[in-house]
């Protein structure tokens, strides 16, 4: 491959067996066959890349570990896939400054046990906590279950290693929460799906590890009891650090044919409830509790240790892998909410016919739509049902992506469905960072 030939601290691939599992992700959509997939090793490697694809008009389509759910690092037409999985860096934490660095290759499993080791929590815990890179976390701005608290990993990130497209690694932001001096360059990489520059590594907050965990499965009668009850907690003062759901469909799924502890789930629709504060375990704070829970419970139950929440914890982890086996072309969103209108989106789902089955964050209204017979309707049909859903999800005051971000998967309706404004400041701002339109073309916007 001329245009990559000579390419310093570079493993580059470019047959074609070799290229072919660049073409997934975890969507539901492909990729076309890249130019090339080259895995820099150093700084020598970006800039002669960056002279290169802006010599020759290739994109650079940036990837971690593979695991997003929006087609975010799928290559598109003309582009070189620049894999950071052997990006160097040794993560270090600095107990004083409450934080920790790591580059892009690091594994999100990794990082968040280094924190924990020194007693710390890093909080970020997208469902792929297990196998996905902290890169692709940065640069889909990962949610997950303790987002409901602790809110997403822009939130967590006191700076950023960018490369520009000067060629360069620029480093945004400083080692502290406070950092005022201008807009919040670093902030604006988080979440772009690396259509600014590449994310090379960043400095993440900490914050000291909880010690103690009050994790519930709360089974209920009529599942519509549950719709009200992450505003009414959160009125009362109870913040839970996760507060997770299946409804009545998804539940029958999982007793049906899930593994063996999910056939044992009760209720006609579950929650997962957990708080980690300081004195979630008292007395006092367990009665306060199930003084709200009690009346919509039907056989709550409290995980009486580690193995129990661990239990709790592998049924709702193991959802979203679950389904996709059972329904291999469904679909899957993850709209979002205010948890204040939760009763009417899914009164307005019944009567807009959209044929949905739920789960997932229920606490901050993140809900993983999910149209199993996707692959099976016709492609007009599920785009209006996809699109009454957005609407729907706008209509209410919410969103058309909670954590997965838009990447290739939602970026017609974005652009469709999207505050002209919004898009119109972005398509700017990318016009300003990348004027050749290097970094990851065709996404987002
Ligand atoms: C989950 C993924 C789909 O929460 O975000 O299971
Ligand atoms: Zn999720």
């Amino acid at each position: 491959m001329d245009i990559l030939k000579g390419l310093p601290e570079t493993t580059i691939l470019w047959d074609p067996s070799d290229l072919e599992p660049y073409l997934r992700d975890e969507s539901h959509l492909r990729g076309v066959l890249p130019l090339a997939v080259v895995k820099p090793r150093g700084p020598a490697a970006l800039r002669e890349l960056v002279r290169r694809a802006k010599l020759e008009g290739f994109g650079l389509v940036p990837r971690g570990a593979g695991t997003g759910k929006a087609g975010g690092c799928l290559p598109t037409e003309r582009t070189v896939v620049v894999d950071l999985s052997v990006w160097p860096g040794e993560p270090r934490v600095s107990p004083q400054d409450l934080s920790l660095w790591a580059p892009a290759s690091a594994p999100l499993r990794e990082v968040k046990a280094l924190a924990a080791a020194q007693g710390f929590f890093y909080p970020p815990d997208p469902n792929s906590w297990e196998s996905c890179a902290l890169g692709g976390t940065l640069a889909t701005n990962a949610g997950g279950p303790n987002a409901c608290k602790y809110g997403m990993t822009r939130h967590w990130v006191l700076s950023v290693d960018a490369l520009l497209e000067d060629g360069d690694i620029h480093t945004f932001g400083i080692s502290s929460v406070k950092a005022n001096a201008g807009p919040a360059m670093g902030q604006l990489f988080i979440g772009s799906e690396g259509i600014f520059g590449l994310i090379l590594g960043a400095t993440l907050r900490l914050t000291p590890a909880p010690r103690e965990y009050t994790t519930l499965l709360l089974p209920v009668k009529h599942w519509e009891d549950l719709l009200d009850l992450p505003g009414r907690l959160c009125a009362e003062g109870y913040l839970p650090s996760a507060f997770e759901f299946f409804d009545p469909a998804v539940l029958a799924e999982l007793r049906a044919h899930g593994p063996e502890e999910a056939r044992r789930l009760p209720g006609e629709a579950l929650a997962i409830l957990e708080f980690d504060e300081r004195g979630c375990t008292s007395e006092v704070f367990l009665e306060g509790l199930l003084d709200l829970l009690g009346p919509v419970a039907e056989g709550l139950q409290v995980a009486s240790d580690e193995r129990q929440r661990q239990g709790i914890w592998a049924v709702r982890r193991m959802t979203s892998v679950f389904l996709k086996e059972h329904h291999p072309r469904k679909v899957s969103e993850d709209i979002v909410v205010p948890r204040s209108r939760l009763r009417e989106f899914f009164a307005g789902v019944e009567s807009r016919r959209i044929p949905a089955v739920t789960y997932g964050h229920l606490g901050d209204g993140n809900l993983h739509v999910n149209l199993l017979a996707a692959g099976e309707t016709d492609p007009a049909q599920l785009e209006v049902q996809l699109l009454g859903l957005f609407k729907l999800a706008l209509e209410l005051g919410g969103t058309l992506s909670g954590e997965h971000g838009i990447g290739l998967a939602k970026r017609d309706a974005f652009l469709a469905l999207g505050d002209p404004a919004h898009i119109q400041a972005l398509r700017a701002i990318k016009r300003a960072l990348d004027p050749q339109n290097i970094f990851n073309p065709g996404k987002v916007i």
